[in-house]
This record gives structure tokens, C-alpha cells and sequence, in this order.
């Protein structure tokens, strides 16, 4: 079936599903006079969702640190710790949520015509890699994207919860605050990894989030040590302590170090997260125990 994206631009879009059985979803763009330059006045004031306690986005300074790794565990580490979660990937060029949580079952659609989010392992999420294929994001290429995003965004029946989680696409740039600009945030996480921890790559989304006045709740460090599976000791392979030392000179919280281990790699090919099939393992503890920061961080700041 044919997907019709409607939008007040200059073109109708037609989009052709990624996934079959995917329904007819009508999307509006409300679309500026002006691209709107970073974080000017007259932007449109950023939306809640309806139902939705908390929103939180998961931004890195560059690409392949494990963003998405990460968000999709520690949304699975808050629904352990007894939250009703919802995770979007907000990653349209590189939508790896679908493929780590998996993308069985019907995306169905509400009488409103509201897009029902798929649920797994206990959490609700949306991917944009339902309803646009690959080629059409390659197309779309931009802010025409972004806004298209966005609004998707508030199209989804999320029901009640306590957090929502984003997937933000990587980097810090005008995409990326686009959304940040449109969605009402309680908090910002970033991650990054020792090998990055090129300070200007985590300033950088620290600024990105005060810029929108997002609390920043953290930084997690990724890949920040070997977890070996034949001695189940610990390897550095990187020298130790770079992310909570960055944490503090840019006086932000630091949430954490994430171990490199095949399981959450494997976890994340197969869709079968470590957190939510793995409940015993160490790394599953160690996001449990940067899932419980972040919500101690979010009762900090109420909305
Ligand atoms: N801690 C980890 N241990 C083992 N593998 C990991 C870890 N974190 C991420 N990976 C693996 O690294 C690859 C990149 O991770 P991921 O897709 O989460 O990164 P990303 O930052 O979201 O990338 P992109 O910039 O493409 O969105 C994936 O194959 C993932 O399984
Ligand atoms: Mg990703
Ligand atoms: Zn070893």
C-alpha cells in the first residue's frame, strides 16, 4: 500500500514503504517562512506529548559511538527498573532501532489516524524506517526531513509514559537541533567513547542542549573498556577515567562506562537486546545502574 505524506510545501511527497503491511499515514509539515537559523527568536516553542511524563534525547557528537546501542538498552534498563517506556529512532539516514528491537508485527493505526507504536520486550517504539525507504531519505535529504520527523513524532499514539526515549540522528548540527528545538525535552544524554573524547565533540552537544535550555543529564562513556568473555575480567584497552574527567570539566554529570563485549553487538544484529534478554549479565547492570542516574536526574528537573 502507498503511503502519502501530506505536507504544506510546494510538493505533495509520495513516499513507497520500507516494510510491507505498512499503512497510509498523513503526516503534516507546518513549514516556517524562513529556515529558522539556530536558535533565533520566533522558532516555534517546543511541543509536549500528551501523556508522555518525560522526553529525553540521546545525542553523540559524532557518528558510530553506539548511540543507538545505547539508547535502545537504557530504554530497556528503565522499563527494568519499572518505567513505561517509548523509544523512537529519530535517525532516518541510519535507522538501526528497527533492526535492534526488531520489526515484527503490524503497524496499525488508530481511528484517528494516529500510528500505533509496535512493542517489544515491554517498550513501545517507532521507527521512521517504517514508513520511508532508505532511498527516499537519500532524497529528502535536509530540513525537509527533520520537520518531517518531527511531526511524525507527534502523530504516534504513544499512550502513558514515563519516558520517552529519542534516538537522535548523530552529530550536533542544525538537524539535530531542529528537533531538540521542536520537542520539549526534560534532558539530554550524550554519548561518546574514549577514543573520542576529543573534548569538542561532547561540548559541543553540551551547547547544543543548553542553546535549547535542556538540562544536559550526562555523559556516557561507550567501548570504554573490554569486557573479556574467557577471563570475564576486565581489559583496558583505552587509558581509563578520560569520560568522567570530561564529565567534570564541563560540569555536567557523568552517567557511567559502558564495556566493549560482543553480546551487546550481537544482541543489537540479531534483536534480541542484551538488556532485555540478558538480565543477568554485568552489562546489563551497568545500564541499569546509568538508567537509574538518568531517572534520579529527571525527578532533579521536574518539567
Ligand atoms: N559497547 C559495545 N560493545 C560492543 N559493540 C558495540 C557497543 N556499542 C556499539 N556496538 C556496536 O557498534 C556498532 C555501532 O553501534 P551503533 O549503531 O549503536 O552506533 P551509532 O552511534 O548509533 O551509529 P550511527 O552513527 O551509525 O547512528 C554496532 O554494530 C553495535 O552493535
Ligand atoms: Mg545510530
Ligand atoms: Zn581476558
Amino acid at each position: 500500500m502507498a503511503i502519502m505524506l501530506i505536507a504544506s510545501l510546494p510538493r505533495t511527497l509520495k513516499t513507497r514503504p520500507a516494510m510491507p503491511g505498512v499503512p497510509a499515514v498523513n503526516v503534516k509539515i507546518e513549514q516556517p517562512a524562513v529556515t529558522a537559523p539556530r536558535a533565533a527568536a520566533g522558532v516555534a516553542q517546543p511541543r509536549s506529548i500528551a501523556g508522555v511524563k518525560h522526553i529525553v534525547a540521546v545525542a553523540s557528537g559524532k557518528g558510530g559511538v553506539g548511540k543507538s546501542t545505547v539508547a535502545v538498552n537504557l530504554a530497556l534498563a528503565m522499563k527494568a527498573l519499572g518505567w513505561r517506556v517509548g523509544l523512537m529512532d529519530a535517525d532516518v539516514y541510519g535507522p538501526s532501532v528497527a533492526m535492534m528491537v526488531g520489526t515484527e508485527g503490524k503497524v496499525n493505526l488508530t481511528p484517528e489516524r494516529k500510528i500505533i507504536p509496535l512493542e517489544r520486550y515491554g517498550i513501545r517504539y517507532v521507527s521512521m524506517a517504517f514508513f520511508v525507504s532508505d532511498e527516499q531519505a537519500v532524497i529528502w535529504r535536509g530540513p525537509m526531513v527533520t520537520k518531517l520527523e518531527t511531526e511524525f513524532l507527534f502523530n504516534v499514539e504513544w499512550g502513558e509514559l514515563d519516558c520517552l526515549v529519542l534516538d537522535l540522528p548523530p552529530g550536533t548540527g542544525d538537524a539535530q537541533l531542529t528537533i531538540t528545538q521542536r520537542v520539549k525535552l526534560d534532558g539530554g544524554v550524550i554519548v561518546t567513547t574514549p577514543q573520542e573524547i576529543a573534548l569538542v565533540d561532547v561540548r559541543r552537544g553540551v551547547q547544543m542542549f543548553s542553546e535549547v535550555n535542556v538540562p544536559v543529564l550526562g555523559v556516557v562513556e561507550n567501548m570504554s573498556y573490554y569486557l573479556c568473555g574467557k577471563c570475564n575480567r576486565r581489559h583496558e584497552i583505552f587509558s581509563h577515567g578520560g569520560g568522567a574527567r570530561l564529565a567534570e570539566a564541563l560540569e555536567v554529570p557523568f552517567l557511567g562506562e559502558l564495556p566493549i563485549t560482543r553480546e551487546l553487538r550481537e544482541g543489537g544484529d540479531s534483536a534480541m537486546p542484551l538488556v532485555a534478554v540478558n538480565p543477568a549479565h554485568p552489562v546489563t547492570a551497568a545500564f541499569k545502574a546509568v538508567a537509574a542516574k538518568i531517572i534520579e536526574g529527571l525527578e532533579e528537573h521536574p518539567s
